[in-house]
């Protein structure tokens, strides 16, 4: 019935990405590594990453009309994934600064460009495609009544998975279609209202399903995952592995968390197959880069 199992909505960017012994403080100046550029973007990369799983997928996207554009759109292809809603210009491609510490952990400043022209119209243009999407996922790199819209014409009986970052305070609308919430520890604290929330990651969990969101996913890094629905708050495992680079393990977390749970797993179950997918993604540099195919899941 479902022509796509995920479309993902939402950002494309260009990593600029600096290797750094460490992050330089307030006025500081380091020398780091030479630049690399990736294709990234929270939304690029988790729609490359459900298509290196085997999953169909479609992007509803927007960059410039340049280098970096054809950069993430030829990433994009060459994951399988469907570009037919990948809307070109406007203004320039999205881009990411990044810097890498040797532990693997990333600092990340996004220039949005063309994702901030992403916009409700577009949304509204393409409710066809959103009609074909068993799942639909977004995140909030690109406008937040652009992810408000997506929400407003999703297709009676899909299913909705909202990364929120960075993280805004959402409106209810939006947090009621949300099956799951996925969050980091980060994004708990600032949708909790702020860094002062106390407590263990479970009472997190507990208190933005009580926010209205239908199941909520609480990602804690190689700690694995906590995960919530109902009365229940289940813990599940990450895989060991030796982290390169972070970037985009959390997005490839979701998309798989997103195939999965349309393919008609349990949220733990899904959520312990996108453990593993998120370790492994951490296992070499860059983001769309670093995906897994399912049997690189399964070896893992
Ligand atoms: O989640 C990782 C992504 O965040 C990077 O690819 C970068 O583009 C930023 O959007």
């Amino acid at each position: 019935m479902y022509e796509y199992d995920l479309l993902v909505v939402g950002s494309a960017n260009a990593d600029l990405v600096i290797e750094v012994e460490r992050r330089p403080a307030a006025g500081e100046t380091v020398l780091g590594g030479d630049l690399a550029t990736h294709p990234g973007g929270k939304g690029a990369n988790q729609a490359v990453a459900a298509a290196r799983l085997g999953a169909r997928t479609a992007l509803l996207a927007r960059v410039g009309d340049d280098a970096h554009g054809r950069l993430l759109l030829d990433s994009q292809r060459s994951a399988g994934v469907d570009t037919a809603g990948v809307l070109v210009g406007g203004a320039p491609t999205g881009v990411a600064l990044i810097t890498v510490d040797p532990s693997g952990d990333n600092s990340i400043v996004v220039s949005p460009g063309a994702n901030g022209r992403l916009a409700p119209a577009d949304v509204r243009a393409a409710t066809g495609l959103l009609h074909r999407s068993r799942v639909v996922s977004a995140q909030l790199e690109v406008p937040l009544e652009t992810v408000l819209e997506v929400v407003r014409n999703l297709a009676p009986g899909s299913r909705f998975v909202l990364n929120p970052s960075p993280p805004l305070p959402l409106p209810p609308e939006v947090l009621a279609a949300c099956d799951p919430l996925i969050v980091n520890e980060h994004e708990a604290k600032a949708i909790l209202g702020g860094t002062g929330v106390s407590g263990e990651p479970a009472d997190w969990a507990r208190l933005l399903l009580a926010k209205g969101p239908r199941s909520v996913v609480v990602t804690l890094g190689a700690d694995g995952a906590l995960v919530a629905d109902g009365d229940e708050v289940t813990a599940v495992p990450s895989v060991r592995v030796a982290a390169v680079d972070t970037t985009g393990a959390g997005d490839a977390f979701t998309a798989a968390l997103a195939v999965r749970l349309g393919g008609g797993a349990s949220l733990p179950e899904a959520a312990a197959y996108a453990a593993r997918v998120g370790a492994a993604a951490v296992t070499k540099r860059g983001a769309q880069e670093s995906y897994p195919t399912a049997k690189e899941v399964e070896a893992l």
